[in-house]
């Protein structure tokens, strides 16, 4: 374990289990439909590439990058830093997502993709923290991975100032990693 983390949360075993069988339900649920995925980098890309590998169909890939303007998670004001670059006019989309915290980020990830006209819009996340989410956000996680409680988190694509994205756990921080 590394040396920063007080404690694993969702062991690497515990991941793949429930990753395939996200896998298989979103298999099930879109048999014969033309299905693209899109990821909201950066936290998303080790879920993703664990997940659609466990999904049984053909489909698509594509990407979006948005941040806040201010660079804090609060003000609910995000802008596009890299948009999608696939027509998904008429088209099943799945966003996946790292977390679901408050919720800036899925609702505004959500209505811009729903501009673009898909025939259908679901919301896969891998963890949810419905304790954070701000009053008055009206998307739900169509797919989630796990719930968990009020904790900041690191691993499997997560990170705190850009570290322990790559650990293949999910952890909580030593509180003297924070002041790293
Ligand atoms: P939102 O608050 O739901 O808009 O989440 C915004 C983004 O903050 C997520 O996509 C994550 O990248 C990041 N985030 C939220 N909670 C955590 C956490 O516990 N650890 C690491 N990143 C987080
Ligand atoms: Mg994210």
């Amino acid at each position: 374990m590394h040396s920063n983390i007080q404690k694993v949360l969702i062991s690497q075993e515990q991941i793949k289990a429930r990753v395939a069988e996200l896998g298989a339900q979103i298999a099930k649920d879109y048999q014969g439909k033309d299905l693209v995925f899109v990821g909201v980098l950066k936290g998303v890309v080790v879920f993703f590439s664990d997940l659609v590998r466990a999904v049984d169909l053909p489909c698509e890939f594509d990407f979006m990058w948005i941040s806040s303007y201010q660079g804090t998670s609060s003000t609910g004001s995000m802008v596009v830093k890299r948009d999608v670059s696939a027509d998904l006019k008429g088209r099943h989309v799945v966003i996946l997502e790292d977390i679901f915290d408050t919720g800036n980020s899925l609702e505004f990830t959500y209505n811009h993709l729903l501009a673009k006209e898909p025939a259908s819009l679901r919301i896969c996340t891998f963890l949810d923290k419905p304790e954070r989410r701000r009053a008055g956000v009206s998307v739900r996680a169509d797919y989630t991975g796990f719930t968990i409680p009020n904790e900041f988190v690191v691993g499997y694509g997560m990170d705190f100032n850009e570290k322990y994205r790559n650990l293949p756990y999910i952890g909580v921080l030593k509180p003297e990693a924070y002041e790293k």
